[in-house]
């Protein structure tokens, strides 16, 4: 939008934030706004205006992919800094997203999870192996901390054959360190107040782009010139499928953007999304039970049970765990949708060709259509039935169309399977009455989220 034209958009109301800025939880307050001013506002800051939707039946008419398209608004245009035009942030007609797109589907189709399977689950039995030592010790667990040294590991070694080694280390893994900056310079660029120097900021994320780009450059290096190069994995793909359009394979900096993107998206959202269905989890004793009389039916009273890949297809309420708190707080929590051609939202809202609209998913999963208490934590509603029931545009954790996320089904499978072997084996103890805050650095995470464990007994 541009700053005139929100004045023009009949019935919507404007929200000025330029007083106080977003500050660090821009979401958040986001969300606030819709609460106050009902789901479809205009948010300004410093005459630049924002069009937030959370209405579902304005959120549908997004979805129709004929008269909109994905947007790369302001906050992905700074993630393009360092991701370029990796899968999530190129443009949709930049010849490389279609091109990488195609080599890579077949690698995230539903069968191939059969692959990633081993993996995931060597990785879940590190996570398990660092939090029997915590458990042993009497020493609570870092949730989110330990989420993210699972999800780096898993797509670091599912993806690419390369090992993070992240329970190895007491701190996180140095690009874990620097994404994250990233990632939070991209946040903070985009409420920068006009006139101030912000080149020191720019200066450090310069670096740690770099940085990113160095591991990266890692990464790729120990699998060319092997015999390895044309391993069946995300970056065998890369290096060796030819797209079947024309036989070329994708180019030497295009992949560096794609395992720089891989890297971030492939575990950032799903370690937020595991930390917040264990926080809801330590909260709500009746859902934790249905889960582990699930697990239990599965694995009895086993004490190392080697999931198989057909069973993890089998956790129906474990899954349904996993939905829920991805409505609450859906980690990726906007995205944004561009108008093909001039058009009119919702019959009434006039936008032009090219003018964005952000959805804000945590909101469009708060609206009356799941009821009159959306609040509650409550994993029922993601029975097959209740699904059946609810308009399709009504949950949107993975965005919407050809550009919705391409690891879908591999985060769903990763942190189900974690989640039931936790379950399992655990004892949760929410030993310091956690409260939630919810920390933004593009994504959502429980900050400061710890438990304590002890092992389930027989007996139990
Ligand atoms: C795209 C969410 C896990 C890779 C997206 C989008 C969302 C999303 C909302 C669309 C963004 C937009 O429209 O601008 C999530 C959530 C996850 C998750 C909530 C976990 C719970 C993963 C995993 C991978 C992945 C595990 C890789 C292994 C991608 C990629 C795209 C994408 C490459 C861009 C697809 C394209 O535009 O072609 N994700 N994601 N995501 N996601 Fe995920």
């Amino acid at each position: 939008l541009d700053p005139q034209t929100a004045d023009t958009l009949p019935g919507v109301p404007v929200a000025d934030i330029s007083a106080t800025g977003p500050g660090d939880t821009p979401v958040q307050q986001a969300m606030q706004l819709m609460r106050e001013h009902g789901p479809v506002f205009v948010r300004r800051l410093y005459g630049r205006d924002a069009l937030f939707v959370g209405d579902p039946d304005l959120v549908a008419e997004l979805a129709d992919e004929r008269r909109f398209a994905k947007h790369v608004g302001p906050g992905l245009e700074n993630v393009r800094e360092f991701a370029a035009d990796g899968l999530f942030t190129a443009y949709n007609d930049e010849p490389n997203w279609a091109k990488a797109h195609d080599i890579l589907m077949p690698a995230f189709a539903l069968g191939s999870m059969r692959t990633y399977h081993p993996v995931m689950l060597k990785v879940a039995r590190r996570l398990i192996d660092s939090w029997d030592r915590d458990a042993r010790a009497g020493r609570p667990v870092n949730v989110p901390d330990d989420m993210t040294r699972m999800t780096l590991d898993t797509i670091g070694l599912a993806g690419f054959d390369y090992d993070f080694g992240s329970f190895e280390r007491p701190e996180p893994h140095p690009f874990v360190e620097s994404m994250v900056r990233c990632l939070e310079w991209s946040m903070k660029r985009l409420a920068r107040v006009p006139g101030r120097d912000y080149s020191a900021a720019d200066a450090a994320f310069r670096d740690d782009a770099a940085y990113l780009a160095q591991v990266v450059d890692d990464v790729i290096a120990a699998r060319t010139g092997t015999d390895q190069s044309a391993a069946e994995d995300l970056l065998g793909l890369m290096l060796t499928a030819a797209h079947p359009a024309d036989g070329t394979t994708l180019d030497t900096a295009n992949i560096r953007n794609q395992v720089i993107t891989f890297l971030i998206a492939g575990h950032e959202t799903t370690s937020g999304a595991m930390s917040f269905a264990l926080y809801y989890l330590a909260k709500h004793p009746t859902a934790l039970d249905r889960v582990r009389r699930e697990v239990d039916d599965l694995w009895g009273d086993q004490a190392d049970p080697e999931p198989t890949y057909d069973e993890i297809g089998r956790l129906t309420y474990t899954r349904q765990v996993l939905n829920e708190a991805l409505r609450l707080w859906p980690t990726a929590a906007v995205f944004s949708r561009e108008a093909r051609e001039d058009t009119l939202l919702g019959g009434r809202i006039p936008l032009r060709a090219g003018q964005a609209a952000l959805v804000l998913t945590p909101m469009l999963h708060r609206q009356p259509v799941w009821g009159d208490n959306p609040e509650l934590f409550d994993p029922a509603r993601f029975t097959a039935e209740a699904e059946q029931a609810r308009p399709v545009h009504a949950f949107k954790p993975f965005g919407t169309g050809e550009r919705a996320c391409i690891g879908r089904q591999f985060a769903l499978h990763e942190a189900t399977m974690l989640l039931a072997m936790l379950v399992h084996r655990y004892r949760l103890h929410d030993h310091a009455d956690y409260r939630l805050t919810v920390k933004e650095t593009l994504t959502l995470k429980p900050e400061g989220f710890t438990l304590t464990l002890t092992p389930r007994t027989t007996a139990e």
